[in-house]
């Protein structure tokens, strides 16, 4: 079983219109819907992968009802705890005409003591039969930014790794507390470390201070790994046009199933690079193209790095 957390879960809601005019009213034919956060996204390729996975995390109110609706109509399961604020929605107008899009993002709820101490509760239970766990994106307000660490350091006690997706402060605290792997992009790993170290450099950053692997993901130029066995650079075959929102997550799911199976590193990022690509084919974040993943494969680079 690959557990998923997402501790700030959200209804994801996008509009699309030809041409955005700021300060302008625009009349939309349909508003599409539908329950995100990062680690429900993993979930949601990891089960479309073939994989056993369960989705935990904190939810609340009428949106927090929706998620939970939406991920039993996913035939996703759902090992959400809720709480009594109210889960947020995040809004992304895409634009036609630009090809862009834009994307507001509510902070999330509040969450109390007694809700974190009921979650930890749940958590340490959910250890007992995970894998892996897999713990993605931001956190909703009132948590501090141990919060990841404290998780990781609870799943080593059960020897359960960690798949962590999280940049900033929260990264910084949680990887001493000894992650299996971080998978930050560029620009996250960047802006963690302070710094315009190239990647190579920051990645190694990571790995001394205590995460056990990092993989940075590159976008188009695919992932960059260091590992304790060794560093590889893995590339698809061209840029793919598309939805990047979302590879990201496909790659995190793709390198879970890689741990949970013990995967060697090389066909591990293989795959991780194919699967990611062929999420960018698919329209949503969550969702890949599963003919490209298998031609991705194939045309998928693994190349020693250093
Ligand atoms: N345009 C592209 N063409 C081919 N592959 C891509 C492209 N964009 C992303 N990928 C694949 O997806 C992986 C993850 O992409 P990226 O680095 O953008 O992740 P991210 O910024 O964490 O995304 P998110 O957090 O939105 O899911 C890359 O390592 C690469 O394998
Ligand atoms: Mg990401």
């Amino acid at each position: 079983m690959i557990t998923t957390v997402t501790l700030n879960a959200a209804v994801d809601v996008t509009y699309t219109v030809d041409r955005f005019r700021s300060g302008g009213s625009h009349r939309l034919p349909a508003a599409h819907r539908r329950a995100g956060g990062k680690g429900i996204n993993v979930s949601r390729v990891l089960a479309a992968a073939g994989h056993d996975t369960t989705v935990t995390g904190l939810v609340g109110g009428p949106s927090g009802d929706a998620v939970r609706l939406e991920l039993a109509a996913a035939g996703l399961r759902d090992s959400l705890v809720t709480i009594a604020g109210t889960t947020r929605q995040t809004v992304t107008v895409v634009e036609q005409a630009a090809g862009d899009a834009t994307v507001l993002l509510e902070p999330g709820p509040e969450v109390t003591a007694a809700e974190w101490r009921e979650f930890r509760t749940h958590y340490r239970h959910l250890l007992t039969t995970s894998r892996v766990m897999v713990l993605s994106g931001s956190l909703p307000a009132g948590l501090p930014d141990e919060t990841y660490a404290e998780l990781v350091l609870l799943a080593r006690r059960h020897d359960v790794p960690v798949v962590l997706d999280c940049c900033g402060p929260s990264l910084l605290a949680a990887v001493p507390a000894g992650p299996a792997l971080v998978k930050p992009n560029a620009l996250e790993l960047a802006e963690t470390l302070g710094g315009s170290a190239d990647v190579r450099a920051g990645a190694e950053e990571l790995r001394a201070a205590g995460a056990r692997s990092v993989v940075v993901s590159l976008g188009a130029e695919g992932l960059l790994a260091v590992t304790l066995v060794g560093a590889w650079s893995a590339r698809p075959p061209e840029r793919l046009s598309g939805n990047p929102t979302g590879a990201g997550d496909a790659a995190v799911a793709a390198l879970s199933a890689g741990l949970a199976r013990n995967t060697p590193w090389p066909e591990r990022l293989r795959q991780a690079v194919a699967l990611s690509a062929a999420a960018v084919k698919a329209p949503l974040a969550g969702d890949f193209d599963a003919p490209a993943y298998r031609s991705l494969l194939s045309g998928t680079t693994v190349t020693p790095d250093g």
